[in-house]
């Protein structure tokens, strides 16, 4: 969508507001032993606390209320009896909806320690997303955003996985215009001002390629790399962009 007024920037801030508290809460119980299942009803809870409900229940009838991707899994992974195990990369993603408005973000959090290179993908991610932010901004077209983010993924030796991407948000999860991770001559889009959309590099340190497992939902490495994901929803501005979910 884009912002017509302040008053839907207010209700965006609002639901964003409660997607970090999610975020949160449910990144602060990530440690080995815990459930897959544990996190999404800590999730889940503090939705309903707020008068949220999870979007990708509501939207794609997704079993789960949030998606919980582990290791090789890079988005889609279903909530489950799954005990995280010590050295786990874990992907939450979370998206909210609240009084017709919706918001978008994901972080990569370790289960007890993980391994160097673990390390390094997912602060690679974070790296990427901020490169991004530099040309998020009125003027620039679409595939600035993807050039900054698969430039810095590849000065890490990682991959984007391509056919994974940011979108336009608001009203519902998925908009226009879609947001490559890499220069798609396609994505000629010019960003303008009140344009509210996800950045979200999702990447993997192998070849960047995936498939969908056989539950229907769960996207996975097809050479069963690692993957990490960093996301947030903002709003298109002249200068910086605002942050709804930071
Ligand atoms: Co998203």
């Amino acid at each position: 969508m884009s912002i017509q007024d302040e008053e839907e920037l207010a209700s965006l801030k609002a639901v964003g507001r409660i997607v970090r508290m999610v975020l949160e809460a449910m990144k602060a119980e990530v440690r080995p032993g815990i459930t897959t299942r544990k996190l999404d009803e800590i999730g889940a809870q503090v939705m309903q606390e707020n008068g949220a409900r999870s979007a990708p229940s509501m939207v794609y009838k997704f079993p789960g209320a949030s998606c919980i991707s582990l290791n090789d899994e890079a988005v889609h992974g279903i909530p489950s009896e799954r005990e995280l195990s010590e050295g786990d990369l874990v992907k939450l993603d979370v998206t909210v909806e609240k009084d017709g408005f919706m918001a978008d973000a994901a972080i990569t959090v370790p289960a007890g320690r993980v391994t160097a290179e673990a390390e390094k993908l997912m602060a690679c991610a974070e790296r990427a997303f901020q490169q991004a932010m530099l040309v998020a901004r009125a003027g620039f077209r679409v595939f600035d955003i993807g050039r900054m983010v698969e430039r810095e993924v590849r000065k890490s030796g990682f991959a984007v996985i391509r056919e994974l991407g940011g979108h336009g948000i608001g009203r519902t999860i998925h908009e226009q215009p879609h947001i490559p991770n890499y220069p798609d001559p396609q994505a000629r889009h010019i960003l303008r001002e009140g344009l509210v959309i996800t950045v979200e590099p999702i990447i993997s340190s192998g070849s960047g390629r995936v498939f969908t497992d056989k539950d229907g939902w769960t996207v996975r490495t097809g050479d069963h790399a690692l993957s990490a994901h960093h996301e947030h929803t903002l709003v298109i501005t002249s200068g910086a962009p605002i942050l709804l979910t930071a």
